[in-house]
């Protein structure tokens, strides 16, 4: 008997953040397989800030989701069925093509095999150990370039790639200053994450903070946010500084133009390198970094969250979290169980 799939495909683009009605959840039949293909069911759904971008047809450095088509996103799961004979059933995969689905067919040659390590939930081969690892190591390392002793300051610091970013640059030696919302956030990254300052952008000026815990100014931003948070530690870059652009969440709930920092001029005066990037960029690099992020984590030198969601049905609403903050680490979805060894 035909498996019966369940995806959400997109209705409309949205003009705000994303509502009800925006997408629908379908029932489909699941398609047969051709040769080379694998049937995967998928276990995470990870949300990520871009999803929203993505039903944006804004310009973006991906086609945008077609209207009437199923929402893209990065999933993990276990096939079930395969007529390749690299894939068997029972295998942890990432597919290609993936998205909003339970069950994905995705060909041999765009499946990505997951090995797990004993003691390491799957949750974090989407997160610490998946692309939210990757976005935060080439983006700090290859750009920042952070050296013993400099201050770098990464905005969203509580979040996925922020966490990430800010652990590494003190593996690296750096000073960490990060911006994030909340008290309970900031207190983490200090207590826990063993950032050097947290600045609580909901309660404390960002500029004021800034000059209190970077009195030499600022080597390195790695930025996730844009607007007047940007504009702050922009501002506050000094000479040979570098930014890792990374991401400017506050504009993508609307259609408007992504704003720069507003003293352009700045990248002239003080010789500044800014440099935006996309992780898929580094894809072919990323058994380098896995060896590094692989080895932090068994060290225990590198921590993460996962804010893990439950039930695909669920996935729509909880993608809001990611521009209210009301999430703690890398949030995705569960979409179905786990397979009896992981
Ligand atoms: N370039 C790439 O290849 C790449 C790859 C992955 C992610 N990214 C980007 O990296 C950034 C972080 O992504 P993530 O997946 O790690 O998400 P995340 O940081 O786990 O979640 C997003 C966070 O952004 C903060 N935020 C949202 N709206 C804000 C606002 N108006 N002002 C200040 N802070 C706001 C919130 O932090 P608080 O709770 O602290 O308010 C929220 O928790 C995003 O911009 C994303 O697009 C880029």
């Amino acid at each position: 008997m035909a498996l019966t799939n369940q995806r959400w495909v997109l209705n409309h683009r949205p003009t705000a953040a994303v509502g009800p009605g925006d997408l629908t959840l379908q029932s489909t039949e699941v398609p047969d397989l051709r040769e080379g293909e694998l049937l995967v069911r998928n276990i995470y759904l990870s949300l990520d800030p871009t999803n929203r971008l993505w039903m944006s047809d804004r310009e973006q450095y991906l086609p945008p989701v077609g209207v009437g088509d199923l929402m893209r996103g990065g999933t993990i799961g276990v096939v079930e069925q395969s007529r390749s004979p690299r894939f068997a059933p029972g295998d942890l995969v990432i597919p290609g093509n993936s998205g909003w689905q339970l069950y994905t067919v995705s060909h041999e040659s765009s499946t990505g095999r997951v090995r797990t390590t004993q003691g390491v939930p799957l949750s974090a081969y989407l997160s610490v150990l998946g692309a939210t690892g990757l976005t935060a190591y080439f983006g700090l390392l290859d750009i920042c370039q952070p050296k013993p002793g400099e201050t770098l300051v990464v905005s969203a610091a509580a979040g996925a790639v922020g966490s990430v970013v800010g652990q590494i640059a003190k593996i690296k030696g750096a000073r960490v200053v990060g911006i994030a919302g909340g008290e309970a956030k900031c207190r983490w990254l200090v207590d826990d994450l063993g950032f050097d300052a947290a600045i609580d952008y909901k309660n404390e000026d960002v500029g004021e903070a800034l000059d209190r815990h970077c009195p030499d100014g600022i080597d390195m931003n790695f930025e996730n946010v844009g607007g007047p948070i940007m504009d702050a530690v922009f501002s506050r870059l000094r000479r040979n500084g570098r930014m890792a652009l990374c991401g400017l969440i506050t504009g993508y709930n609307s259609d408007g133009p992504l704003a720069g920092p507003s003293d352009f001029g700045r990248i002239l005066m003080q010789r500044l390198t800014v440099r935006g990037f996309i992780v898929i960029d580094y894809m072919a690099r990323a058994r380098e970094a896995m060896a590094d992020l692989g080895q932090w984590v068994a060290d225990g030198k590198l921590r993460w969250k996962d804010h893990i969601v439950d039930g695909l049905e669920n996935a729509p609403a909880a993608l809001d979290r990611l521009f209210t903050g009301n999430h703690d680490g890398k949030l995705m979805v569960a979409i179905s169980d786990l397979p009896s060894q992981s």
